[in-house]
């Protein structure tokens, strides 16, 4: 397939958040965009998640690499005054990140503390935001920015609890912020990937029963993988999806469509 991939995003610069490993869909989307010729940027939690990150940004030839904990003041601030003063701009942003508190996750959302739910919030949602607004200076050629977003933001989904409201703010700030930005030449969508096997996952009480579910209801008859996800960002990354902006977009082998 590799073969026959064209440099379309060559010159682009794209900071991508929210690796963890190899299964990670940040991972997904920073390979995707280094086979269309873009560089990247490249951040790991803390010093526990560095060992793990670093390979993978030198195997990526990360031309920036940094640690990024959004909950912790001043580290997004860093990071993008390294960025500017490497790249002096910014083409891509990519917001891979979730985490609520295990009780509260693994609990209904009746039961949800005040505290996990605002930082639930937080860390899954208002960061993005906090994201957009250092981005988009860097952003002078027009930009697009990504946020990982699920399908139980628009339905309800068993086991998904507090996640849902989280995703559902989530989708509703791509759109204002779309709003806010397009006239800068800046879009900016919300991705919604099937379930995938990964560490925050895991997190999700059953969620082999959810992956098992998607299989079956999915017209094109398999779950997605990591590339999917890259690929489609890397493809409304690109001119040719010059004049989308806003949307939900799935990369879930069609799942949404059925009852
Ligand atoms: N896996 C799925 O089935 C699925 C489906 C749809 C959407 N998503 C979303 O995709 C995104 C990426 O998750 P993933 O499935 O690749 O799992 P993952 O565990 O590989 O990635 C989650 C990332 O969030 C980061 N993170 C958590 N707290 C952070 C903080 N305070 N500061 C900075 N980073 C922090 C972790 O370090 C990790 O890299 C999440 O928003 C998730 O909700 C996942």
């Amino acid at each position: 397939m590799s073969a026959e991939i064209r440099p379309v995003l060559a010159g682009h610069k794209a900071l991508v958040v929210g690796i963890a490993n190899d299964r990670s869909i940040a991972y997904g989307c920073a390979k995707a965009f280094r086979a269309v010729g873009a560089e990247v940027a490249i951040t790991w939690l803390n010093e526990k998640a560095r060992s793990h990150v670093e390979p993978l940004a030198t195997e990526l030839g990360a031309e920036i690499t940094a640690p990024l904990d959004v909950s912790i003041p001043g580290q997004l601030e860093a990071l993008f005054e390294l960025i500017q003063a490497r790249w002096g701009k910014l083409d891509i942003l990519v917001h891979s990140i979730a985490f609520a508190p295990k009780d509260d996750l693994r609990g209904g959302l009746l039961s949800c503390s005040a505290e996990g739910f605002a930082k639930a919030m937080d860390v899954s949602c208002h960061s993005f935001i906090r994201m957009a607004r250092l981005a988009a200076p860097l952003m002078s050629d027009g930009g697009t920015m990504f946020a990982m977003s699920y399908y139980g933001a628009q339905r309800v989904v068993p086991n998904y609890n507090v996640m849902g409201p989280v995703k559902a703010a989530l989708e509703a700030a791509c759109r204002y912020l779309a709003f806010e930005l397009g006239t800068a030449g800046i879009r900016v969508h919300a991705i919604s990937p099937g379930p995938l096997s990964t560490r925050a996952a895991s997190g999700l009480k059953d969620f082999d029963l959810m992956l098992n579910a998607a299989a079956r209801k999915a017209p094109l008859g398999e779950v997605v993988d990591i590339m999917d996800v890259g690929f489609t960002c890397a493809y409304l990354a690109s001119g040719f999806a010059r004049r989308l902006t806003g949307d939900t977009v799935y990369v879930d082998g069609g799942v949404n469509v059925i009852a």
